[in-house]
């Protein structure tokens, strides 16, 4: 009796079409179907983290119609698992003969001639594809709960997570939705931040807490309504420790993923300026404090209070910043943001090593808003694993405005400031609503 042959079919899956049943069809005609499934890491290696997780995803394939087993496929490579399975076939769409993918099928196809394996292709199933399925979940929009967990996910499942300062519904949209290809990748913003500073500045005020809780939630919503990416709030001292329960309960009511707080007490300042100005650090005790009231007052497992450490923007010390990374975590921090202010990254590389010897270990977030010469790829090594971008947006905008404001004063009339203007067709296309 002649064994039943092995398939392989390698698949994401996140948003199962009739592209995808057809392979799985013509599959099952050729034996048993074993099912790849991409896990999120390996998703996330090469484009955006998935709707659904493994554990979803796989529950959806297991049930499809010619699917045998399903197995774990932990990289975007197919050589692994299929040196470990020797498949008889292989099955995948005829589409990535071409594009991004021509290197893996090619790896699929030498790993197959081994043992004598065939690749099998399907031809394409036209007028459906799964970006234009992300396009159209994009467009629906995301609910709360999913929002909100998606930060916890990315920093499980990417080297390092990219957040992009965002303060305004256009700012939010450009995090959203811009994305570059370098070497068969797609690249684009993990998440949001709104932090305090381009929060204020957007408003005209001072980075000191004048800007009350109501009007920075309404920032959120503003944020929220147009894009489904995950938002880090800058949360500055947390507020009044008796406030802050209020504060915590209403971020994670919106979908914000998580909270940063830092420990100063007293006038909060920016931190880049340092000890250029009169400002103070709470002492170890009552931030842990701060930390255990915000960790009481959330409901979901998900949200994450980031404690934030001023000891090296202070000039306290390397041995304060570690021995408080280390109470912080004690006292239940999701994680640990360290601050410098420093032109070069060194004594952020220098906390790092020591964070990572600690007993206890959390996600490790940086601002290299004055190292700016750091490459993420060179934080990751260290342990990073968020980076954010805390103020480009703002910074971006600003220069240009001004110098428009100038050349439409120095010539009385706007004809000048065109070099420096979007066209009003640009301007309209923004948002392509106004299109319709
Ligand atoms: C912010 O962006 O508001 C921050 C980071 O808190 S910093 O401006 O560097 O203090
Ligand atoms: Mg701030």
């Amino acid at each position: 009796m002649s064994k039943t042959p092995i398939v392989y079919v390698g698949m994401s899956a996140d948003l199962v079409h009739p592209g995808h049943i057809n392979v799985l069809r013509q599959a099952a005609e050729l034996g048993e179907v074993t099912v790849g499934l991409l896990t999120d890491a390996a998703i996330a290696s090469y484009k955006r983290l998935p709707h659904m997780t493994f554990e979803q995803r796989k529950a959806v394939v297991e049930n499809l119609k010619g699917v045998g087993r399903v197995v774990p496929q932990e990289t975007l490579d197919y050589v692994p698992n299929l040196e470990r399975l020797r498949p008889d076939y292989v099955v995948h769409g005829d589409d990535w003969r071409t594009g991004v993918q021509q290197q893996t099928r090619q790896r699929v196809i030498d790993a197959l001639a081994q043992w004598g394996g065939q690749l099998v292709e399907v031809p394409y199933t036209e007028g459906i594809s799964s970006t234009q399925l992300t396009q159209s979940v994009k467009q629906i929009g995301t609910t709360p709960s999913v929002r909100l967990s998606r930060l916890r996910r990315l920093l499980e499942n990417k080297p390092v997570v990219r957040i992009m300062e965002a303060h305004s519904g256009l700012t939010g949209l450009i995090i959203e939705h811009t994305t570059v290809k370098t070497d068969g990748r797609t690249h684009e913003f993990d998440g949001m931040w709104l932090g305090s500073l381009t929060d204020s500045t957007a408003r005209g005020k001072p980075d000191i807490e004048a800007v009350d809780i109501s009007s920075r939630l309404q920032t959120i919503n503003e944020l929220f309504e147009v894009t489904t990416k995950p938002l880090v709030f800058d949360g500055d001292t947390g507020g009044r420790p008796e406030h802050f329960t209020f504060t915590v309960r209403s971020l994670e009511r919106l979908g914000v993923s998580a909270v940063i707080i830092e420990d100063k007490e007293g006038l909060k300042r920016n931190s880049l300026y340092g000890t250029d100005v009169v400002q103070s650090q709470a002492p170890v005790e009552d931030f842990c404090e701060r930390i255990a009231i915000g960790k009481r007052a959330q409901i979901t497992d998900d949200f994450m209070i980031i404690a934030r450490i001023e000891s090296l923007i202070l000039e306290h010390g390397m041995d304060d910043a570690v021995r408080r990374a280390e109470a912080y975590i004690e006292a239940g921090a999701d994680g640990i943001m360290i601050h410098s202010r420093r032109k070069s990254p060194d004594e952020v590389f220098e906390f790092c090593e020591r964070f990572a010897k600690l007993p206890k270990r959390v996600p490790l977030v940086v601002v290299p808003t004055s190292y700016h010469q750091v490459t993420e790829a060179e934080l990751a090594e260290r342990g990073v694993n968020m980076v954010i971008y805390a103020n480009h947006m703002l910074r971006a905008a600003y220069p240009q405005m001004v110098k428009v404001a100038e050349t439409i004063l120095v010539n009385g009339r706007a004809l000048e400031a065109d070099p420096y203007l979007a066209s009003i067709n640009e301007a309209l296309a923004i948002i392509p609503e106004n299109e319709r």
